[in-house]
Parts: structure tokens; C-alpha cells; sequence
């Protein structure tokens, strides 16, 4: 029986088919009752803290929502440059302070490894929400869960990740989390934002077919999910080549007319142009649901982790 109590959520090839599983069930379990409109208590008595170093919209409100819905406390400072990083405090003595106060804490870091570090502080659960261009485990638990009541099943489709491969933390963990099942992945970026070679290769090692390209025009008619990404500015030191490559993938709806016609579009959002705002009306369009399911996912982690 797999198990999660007190246990970290640092990435996304932590987890087992068994524990991915659990929190597929759970989440569906708490999809349902929401739907149904039932008050749960099973977070009652209980305080996330969450703490920001990073702007974030849909991960932190989904966090809140998910701990308000389960029927625990958030706290949290306002911003986290007013905490007292700012003052010169370690992230260390952050969340050695911060175990005193609460029973789970969610970190959003512009640091690779920052989760981690977070997690060697202290026994309280650590969930990451995102460290710098490393890795984004909830994000990825949610597109798994997407895919799944979007298309019924993951093996047998195949996965176009799409964009800033190489710093985007999305693409990262999400190609870690479907390397468990029977995908074939098509990786389409610039030549200098493709996937980092250590991903490649493990997902290779795994027996996990991997191509590459530059073109999307070719990969959309053999995709079963078009994950598109946003090229992530706040990676690049030149705006120049920021400016260079922002607009090099967009999907129109005449786009995807070549597109297979069970085949969904999936995006992490924010999106900035990479999905033109004609493709919304599509039923193909999954973003907006995919973001609403972050809130019964991140429902099943918190209540997994703390119980
Ligand atoms: C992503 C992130 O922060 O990594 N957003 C999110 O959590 N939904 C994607 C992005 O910012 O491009």
C-alpha cells in the first residue's frame, strides 16, 4: 500500500506507480465531493504556510483553495521579499522558524534545489511549488491528472512538450512523471532551449522513445496531448535573445486542423502568445480545466502528506 505520510513533494520522479496512483484515487475522491458540493473537515485543526520568493497565480490560490476547501488555515506573508530574506536570514532559519507554526509548508523558490534544502531544515512535509528552472512536481501531478480524465489513459500516447524545454520546470517534471508509462515523446524547441541531456538520457535509459525537433507543424498531427510552454523570461540573461525567440512556437486554430481530432492542448499557464486566443472555443482547449484540476490535486497532497 503505497503511503505519503510525512513525506516531502520535491520531484517528480520521486514517486511510485503505486503512490502516483493514491493520489489520482484521492484526487477524483475530493473532484466528486467538491462537485457534489460536501463541506470536508479533513484538514480541520490544521495551517499551511506558504511562502513565494516567486510570482505565482494559479499554484499558490490553488494551494489556498485546496487547504480552505479541506477545511484548514493558510498563513503566509504577504510577499515573500518583505519576509526576512530580505533582511539577510537564512532559507534554513526561515523554515526552522516556520516548523513551530505549521503542519505543512508549500515553497516557491527562484533556486534549483531550493525545496530540497528547505526539506533538510526541517520534519514538517515541504511540497515544492516550483524551484527556479528545476522542477515543479504539483504542476505535473495535475497534467497527469488532466491527461487522464481528458483522454482516459496515458499509455499508448504520445506527448508533444512544447516551447522553453530547457528552463521551464513544467516540461521537466512532467516528462520525469509520464516516463513511468508507455509514451512516446516528441520534444519540440529552439536548438538552444531544448531539453537538458541528462533528462533525455534518463527517459532513453528507461526505454522511453524520445524525438526531437524544431517544427511543430510536423509533430501536431501525430499528438495526442500539444503541451505548449511559455519561453521563460526571467531565465534569460540577454532580453535580446529573449526578444529573438518569444513568438517561435504559436498554435492557431487553423493550426490544428491538421491535429489528430481526439488530440488536446494542454499549458501550465500564464500563457503569453504560444496559443492564440481563437483556439478557446475548441473543445480541444484543456488549459482551463487543467488549471481548475490543481485544486483537487493539491487537495490529495495536502491531506496525503499530512495524515
Ligand atoms: C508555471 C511555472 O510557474 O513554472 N506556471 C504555473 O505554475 N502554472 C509555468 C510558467 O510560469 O511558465
Amino acid at each position: 500500500m503505497a503511503k505519503l505520510a510525512s513525506k516531502d513533494v520535491l520531484r517528480a520522479d520521486q514517486f511510485s506507480v503505486d503512490e502516483i496512483d493514491l493520489i489520482m484515487e484521492t484526487a477524483r475522491g475530493h473532484a466528486a465531493a467538491l462537485e457534489r458540493g460536501e463541506v470536508l473537515d479533513r484538514m480541520r485543526g490544521k495551517v499551511l504556510s506558504t511562502f513565494f520568493y516567486e510570482p505565482s497565480t494559479r499554484t499558490r490560490l490553488s494551494f489556498e483553495a485546496a487547504m480552505h476547501r479541506l477545511g484548514g488555515r493558510v498563513i503566509s506573508v504577504a510577499e515573500a521579499k518583505s519576509s526576512s530574506a530580505s533582511k539577510g536570514e537564512s532559507l534554513h532559519d526561515t523554515i526552522k522558524t516556520v516548523e513551530g507554526y505549521a503542519d505543512v509548508i508549500v515553497l516557491r523558490h527562484p533556486q534549483i534545489g531550493a525545496a530540497e534544502e528547505a526539506a533538510r531544515a526541517t520534519d514538517v512535509p515541504v511540497i515544492n511549488a516550483g524551484d527556479g528552472a528545476g522542477q515543479h512536481p504539483t504542476q505535473s501531478l495535475l497534467d497527469l491528472y488532466t491527461i487522464l480524465e481528458e483522454q482516459g489513459q496515458i499509455d499508448g500516447l504520445t506527448v508533444a512538450l512544447v516551447g522553453d524545454l530547457r528552463n521551464g520546470r513544467t516540461v521537466h517534471s512532467l516528462a520525469d512523471l509520464l516516463a513511468n508509462y508507455d509514451v512516446r515523446f516528441q520534444f519540440v524547441a529552439p536548438d538552444e532551449l531544448r531539453m537538458p541531456r541528462e533528462i533525455v538520457e534518463s527517459l532513453e535509459a528507461k526505454g522511453i522513445s524520445v524525438a526531437e525537433t524544431e517544427d511543430l507543424a510536423d509533430v501536431i498531427p501525430m499528438a495526442d496531448v500539444l503541451y505548449m510552454t511559455r519561453i521563460q523570461r526571467e531565465r534569460f540573461e540577454n532580453p535580446a535573445d529573449y526578444d529573438r525567440l518569444k513568438d517561435t512556437y504559436v498554435v492557431t486554430r487553423e493550426a490544428l486542423g491538421s491535429a489528430k481530432k481526439t488530440a488536446i492542448v494542454m499549458h501550465p499557464l500564464p500563457r503569453v502568445n504560444e496559443i492564440s486566443t481563437d483556439v478557446d472555443g475548441l473543445p480541444a482547449a484543456a488549459y482551463f480545466r487543467q488549471a481548475a484540476n490543481g485544486v483537487p490535486v493539491r487537495m490529495a497532497l495536502l491531506a496525503l502528506v499530512t495524515t
